[in-house]
């Protein structure tokens, strides 16, 4: 037990999906695991292990952004011997020719995050993605048929912004997206010697303007679930 996932040591696997929504931990547990038990329900952040192809797999809801995320990352990797994260998520687009429903695999987060800098006594460390996770799902990707882009997002600590085109700098430097989770997600894995990857569906367009429905992102959902699933299989 840690304080705020109740699940008995062993009741948690090696390799754990980490999305966001708990809804979402839950219809993945449902929709893809076999002989599933629900682990967690403090605070409604549902985590489920099951099976998948006969391999033992959590999925853990996170919750929205830096500080929830990094509680239950650190309390998967530090009490529950966790070795493999993979965040199943949403983001927005910050190119206009990224179209709604288009899957990205984060392969390193930039953030406004001070979380990143306390840690570090005020320098920056670049999170990035294990190598060798993206590679088996850039390949698993390639093998389902599931379009994706590789490249790097950005990890805010504000959805809600005050300023016009905030994240221009961010494009013009070749990032493909905005969520809110990565960035953390990456370095706490770094820093326990544990791998971690994130997939992201664009739900959001920032430059159009555009927001997926939700049918639509659940339907994305699946696709991103094969993905991890598959590569980490
Ligand atoms: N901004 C921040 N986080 C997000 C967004 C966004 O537009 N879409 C999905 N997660």
């Amino acid at each position: 037990m840690s304080l705020h996932i109740e699940a008995k040591k062993g009741e948690i696997a090696e390799t754990v999906l980490v999305p966001g929504d708990p809804l979402r931990a839950k219809f993945i547990a449902e929709n893809f695991l076999s002989d599933v038990v629900c682990y967690n329900r403090v605070r409604n952040m549902f985590g489920f292990t099951g099976t998948y192809k006969g391999q033992k797999i959590s999925v853990q809801g996170t919750g929205m952004g830096i500080p929830s995320t990094s509680i239950y990352v650190t309390e998967l990797v530090r009490e529950y011997g966790v070795k493999t994260l993979i965040r199943v998520g949403t983001c927005g687009g910050l190119r206009a020719d990224i179209k709604l429903g288009q899957t990205i695999l984060a392969q390193s987060a930039s953030t406004d995050s001070s979380a990143n800098k306390l840690k570090f006594g005020g320098m920056d460390f670049a999170p990035t993605a294990n190598f060798k996770l993206l590679s088996n799902a850039y390949q698993k990707a390639g093998e389902l048929s599931i379009p994706v882009m590789v490249g790097s997002v950005f990890s805010t600590d504000t959805f809600y912004g005050d300023e016009a085109n905030r994240y221009q700098i961010w494009s013009q430097y070749g990032l493909l997206g905005v969520e809110m989770e990565s960035s953390i997600l990456y370095t706490i894995a770094a820093g326990e010697g544990a791998k971690a990857l994130s997939l992201l569906t664009v739900s959001d367009n920032l430059v159009t303007g555009e927001i997926a429905s939700s049918e639509a992102r659940e339907k994305k959902i699946e696709d991103m679930a094969k993905i991890a699933l598959e590569s980490v299989s």
